[in-house]
This record gives C-alpha cells, sequence and structure tokens, in this order.
C-alpha cells in the first residue's frame, strides 16, 4: 500500500480518537487504542487488510466493535478486546478443557489473547460446517477482522431489536436450533451466551460473538447448552412459537454423532 493510503487510515484513526474524545467514550480511547492495538492496525492498514476506518458500532463490556473498509472495498467488522478492562478472570473459565488452549499463560494478556484467537477459531469452524456467522479474516493479539454483517456502515439488527416483528418466527427458531445441533455435533462446539443479543438477521439469522463459546470437552459444556437453549426458546415463546427445552436438546443428542464432527486441530490454524 502507498504511503499516500497509510496517512489517511493514520488520518481516520487520529480523528477517530478526537471524536471519541469527551464523550464518555474518552475510555476507548485509553482502554482500546494503547500503543500495541494502534501499531496492529497501523500494520494491517499497511498490509493493506484496512483501507479505511469508519465508526464505532458497538461499545461492549469486553469490546468494542468497528467498521472498516477491507482491501476489495468490502466492508469489515473489527472487534478489539479491551485489554486493561476485560474480565479475565470469567474469560479463564471459559478457557477450560479446551484442547485447543490447554497451555496458555495465565497472564491478564495472553488470556485476553487466548480469547480472541478462541474467537477466531470458534467464527472459522462454525462457517466451515454451514452455520451462518461472520467469517473471520484474520486475528492478532487482541484484535479480531472479520466480515461485517450489514451494509453501507449499519449493521444488521439483532433478533433483540427486530422482537415481535421478526417474521416467520416458527421457521426462524427451526433455523437456529438447527445451527445449535450442527454447533455441538459437527463443530463441537456449545456457543454459551446464545441469545437475541448475538443473533443478527439479515437474510436469516446469523450467529456472532463466539469468544466464551466452549468444546465440548468444557465442565460446564452442557449447562451452557442448556441455558442456550433455555434463553432461544424463552425469545421464540414470546414470538408465539409453540416450543419446548426438551425437544431441541432431543434433536441435538439425537444427532449426536461424533464423526459428523470437524476434527479441532484440523483447519484450525
Ligand atoms: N461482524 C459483524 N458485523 C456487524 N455487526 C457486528 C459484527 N460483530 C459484532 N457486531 C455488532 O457489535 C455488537 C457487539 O458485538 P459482540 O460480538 O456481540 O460483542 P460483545 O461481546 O460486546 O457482546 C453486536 O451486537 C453487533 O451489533
Ligand atoms: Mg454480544
Amino acid at each position: 500500500m502507498d504511503e499516500k493510503k497509510i496517512q489517511k487510515i493514520d488520518r481516520q484513526i487520529e480523528q477517530f480518537l478526537i471524536r471519541d474524545k469527551d464523550a464518555d467514550d474518552y475510555k476507548v480511547r485509553g482502554d482500546v487504542f494503547d500503543k500495541a492495538t494502534l501499531k496492529i492496525l497501523y500494520k494491517f492498514a499497511n498490509k493493506g487488510v484496512i483501507t479505511a476506518m469508519g465508526g464505532v458500532i458497538s461499545t461492549g463490556k469486553e469490546a468494542n466493535v468497528f467498521h472498516a473498509i477491507g482491501q476489495e472495498d468490502e466492508e469489515l467488522a473489527i472487534k478489539i478486546y479491551r485489554l486493561a478492562t476485560s474480565n479475565f478472570k470469567a474469560m479463564q473459565d471459559y478457557l477450560l478443557g479446551d484442547p485447543r488452549f490447554s497451555s496458555i499463560k495465565t497472564d491478564k494478556r495472553s488470556i485476553v489473547f487466548a480469547w480472541t484467537k478462541k474467537e477466531f477459531r470458534n467464527l472459522k469452524r462454525s462457517c466451515e460446517v454451514g452455520i451462518p456467522a461472520p467469517s473471520p479474516i484474520v486475528s492478532e493479539k487482541n484484535i479480531l477482522i472479520m466480515k461485517f454483517i450489514g451494509k453501507d456502515g449499519v449493521g444488521a439488527p439483532r433478533l433483540k431489536d427486530i422482537g415481535l416483528d421478526l417474521c416467520e418466527p416458527e421457521a426462524n427458531f427451526d433455523k437456529i436450533s438447527g445451527y445449535v445441533v450442527d454447533l455441538y455435533n459437527k463443530a463441537g462446539l456449545v456457543h454459551g451466551d446464545l441469545s437475541e443479543f448475538n443473533i443478527l438477521y439479515m437474510d436469516g439469522p446469523i450467529l456472532i460473538d463466539m469468544g466464551q463459546a466452549v468444546t465440548l470437552d468444557h465442565p460446564m459444556a452442557e449447562e451452557f447448552l442448556k441455558r442456550d437453549i433455555k434463553n432461544l426458546i424463552r425469545f421464540f415463546k414470546k414470538l408465539g412459537v409453540k416450543c419446548d427445552e426438551e425437544e431441541v436438546m432431543e434433536r441435538v443428542k439425537a444427532k449426536n454423532s461424533a464423526s459428523e464432527r470437524v476434527p479441532l486441530y484440523e483447519n484450525d490454524s
């Protein structure tokens, strides 16, 4: 990428910092754009992975999500986990029993970095087995770059935002339960935070936010699965869908064939 383009991104990041300076997003500046994080963003700009930075899409508890433009003018979502305020103790609990992360260090930074990598891999596995999720492009340290779900900088709504206006609730419930079944049986994962907050809707439901998703070896995998299903049922019952936890659980277990599962290490870069 040429010098001019890099300077442009430089200015965009600068502006971005200034824009957020006096809102309560002042924190964004200190917590998210620490020097090391900026350095990685510049590196991605340098490589041409990011060609323009957009605005903030979301400021969550653990991470902030930004809009950006990629090499081929495609829209990107950049999720940046905060190093300063992440609840790394809770994160650590979600890494338990995961053979992919059995030997990571236990200091705060290493845990946040492992978490970011974990989300990258979980999204990748989901996409590989055909579950609609934002395909991940690259991750480094606390930064995850993925495909943007939405158009022209406007993110797709969450099921929470659509609420009672969701069309074909039965069919959508069926689709999402199918994703839970496939996530478990084909990807060997339990989402762990599945609810109307972490499902976007664009031409159908799309699962997001997979940092906490655990492998089936996790001591709480079954509990998390039950909780995910419960959340789903609670939401869809409000939309008048006749559904029941046991039934979905049966669907998950009926299909429980390890043979279908993508091995944990294969394709798991
Ligand atoms: N790939 C994406 N495309 C569009 N919007 C996204 C994407 N990923 C996240 N978002 C938006 O950012 C919000 C927070 O992202 P999420 O991954 O759920 O992080 P958190 O851990 O903060 O809940 C989502 O509710 C969604 O609106
Ligand atoms: Mg979320």
